[in-house]
């Protein structure tokens, strides 16, 4: 398969899948024990996709960070057309959006695709509807969402790791996704850094503990409803760390370094 465009490259899983190298970042999209395993533990489990659609329709689902469009591709195999859902995604890199249009082209969602402005690319097949954001999203998101009425039921946050993409992990931005979302949203994600961790309490999530995958002790998830894990917050407490915002990325990033 050919990649994006020379900032990337393949990698084989171990699950067999595969996921892309950036050299921008200096990271993988996913995780090498498995990039469809981890993806199908951490946002279609995290979340409890299958079990709460049949709640909520259209299902709303939030996705940081669109990548190669595993989170998405998983989600369609999962849930299929039939079943009212709304994915919405964001992506900096308008080279992995193009050549991802290019790839799946012969997927009906995608064949119907379109560039609805330079920033926007929406598609729409049965009960199905998939729109991706081009650009920085902290420049790009909040605009979009607040001319729209999303109640957020699931939220797959699929950052870079927060040392090298700490502006998708700050409690500002954690704020802005708990405005849209739904009472009853599960936000997951594959990190389990107490930075983040504190982030995320500051802005109003609860925290509990997600499933362990490959090498991480274990991940996050957070509810806008019900109590915090005690394990969690006892080990927070002791915890040094501080939350990410906005003012301090800079500082974050330093320390960082330090730590690696
Ligand atoms: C870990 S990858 C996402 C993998 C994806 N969920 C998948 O399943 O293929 C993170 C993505 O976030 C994007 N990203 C990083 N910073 C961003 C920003 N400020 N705005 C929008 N996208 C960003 C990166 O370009 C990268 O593609």
């Amino acid at each position: 398969m050919k990649t994006p465009s020379n900032n990337y490259q393949w990698v084989t899983t171990e699950d067999g899948s595969q996921t892309l190298h950036s050299d921008l970042y200096g990271e993988a999209c996913h995780s090498t024990s498995g990039a469809k395993t981890e993806t199908l533990l951490h946002y279609l489990e995290g979340c409890e996709v299958t079990t709460r659609i049949e709640r909520f329709s259209p299902f709303e689902i939030l996705e940081v960070g669109f990548g190669l469009g595993l989170g998405f591709l998983t989600t369609l195999e999962v849930l299929g057309t039939e079943r009212s859902w709304h994915f919405v995604s964001m992506e900096i890199d308008p080279d992995l959006v193009k050549w991802f249009l290019d790839e799946y082209k012969s997927l009906p969602i995608i064949a119907d695709a379109k560039w609805i402005t330079p920033k926007l690319v929406e598609g729409q097949y049965q009960n199905v509807k998939l729109s991706i954001i081009v650009g920085d999203a902290r420049v790009e998101v909040a605009p979009f969402l607040a001319q729209k009425n999303f109640h957020f039921h699931a939220i797959f946050q699929d950052a870079f790791s927060p040392k090298r993409n700490p502006h998708l992990w700050t409690v500002e931005w954690f704020e802005l996704l708990r405005q849209h979302s739904h009472a009853e949203c599960i936000l997951s994600t594959y990190s389990a850094s107490s930075s983040i961790r504190k982030s995320l309490l500051e802005s109003g999530w609860k925290i509990t503990k997600g499933h362990k995958f490959g090498p991480k002790r274990s991940s996050t998830r957070a509810r806008l409803t019900g109590t915090n894990d005690e394990d969690i917050l006892t080990h927070l407490e002791r915890s040094p760390v501080t939350a990410i915002y906005d003012k301090n990325v800079g500082e974050f990033i330093l320390k960082s370094k330090g730590e690696s």
